[in-house]
């Protein structure tokens, strides 16, 4: 486990773009923390790490959204309006989790009991002051960032 502290906004958009330039194929990111931790702002880091040059918008009506132009497939779920994790399967989730894109799962932690055994768990916490994040990293060894 790896605990970072992050100052500000740039900060999270610096670690996602090393996450996104060094993540393993076939690794699933998921993202606990409450509304407004920044896991969307974490997310469109990864995507530019990648390469990415869609624009990446908030899948929260959709749970899912795809984009393919970067250096691997990126998978970005928000899982919030998941009624029943039976959903999960309708969208056939198991084909990204266990692909060789990369996912990253916003509110991960309502779809606990699908996640892979070796998902790379972020957890965010507010911090002391308004821009500031307390991250505890799980599971790191597939983001190769450490
Ligand atoms: N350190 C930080 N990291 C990420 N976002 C931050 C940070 N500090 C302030 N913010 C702000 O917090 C908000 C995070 O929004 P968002 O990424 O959509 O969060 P979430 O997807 O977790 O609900 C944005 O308005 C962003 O400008
Ligand atoms: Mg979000």
């Amino acid at each position: 486990m790896t605990r970072i502290h992050i100052a500000n906004e740039k900060d999270t958009e610096k670690l996602g773009e090393r996450i996104g330039q060094q993540v393993q194929p076939g690794t699933v990111i998921a993202l606990i923390g409450d509304l407004g931790t920044g896991k969307t702002t974490l997310t469109k880091s990864i995507a530019r790490g990648l390469g990415v040059t869609e624009t990446v918008t908030s899948p929260t009506f959709n749970i899912i959204r795809e984009y393919r132009s970067g250096r691997l497939p990126l998978y970005h779920f928000d899982v919030y309006r998941i009624g029943d994790p039976d959903e999960m399967f309708e969208l056939g989730y198991e084909e990204y989790f266990y692909g060789d894109g990369v996912c990253v799962v916003e509110w991960a932690d309502i779809i606990e009991e699908l996640l892979p055994e070796d998902a790379v768990v972020i957890s965010i916490d507010r911090g002391a002051s308004d821009e500031e994040r307390e991250y505890e990293i799980e599971g790191e060894e597939d983001i190769c960032i450490f």
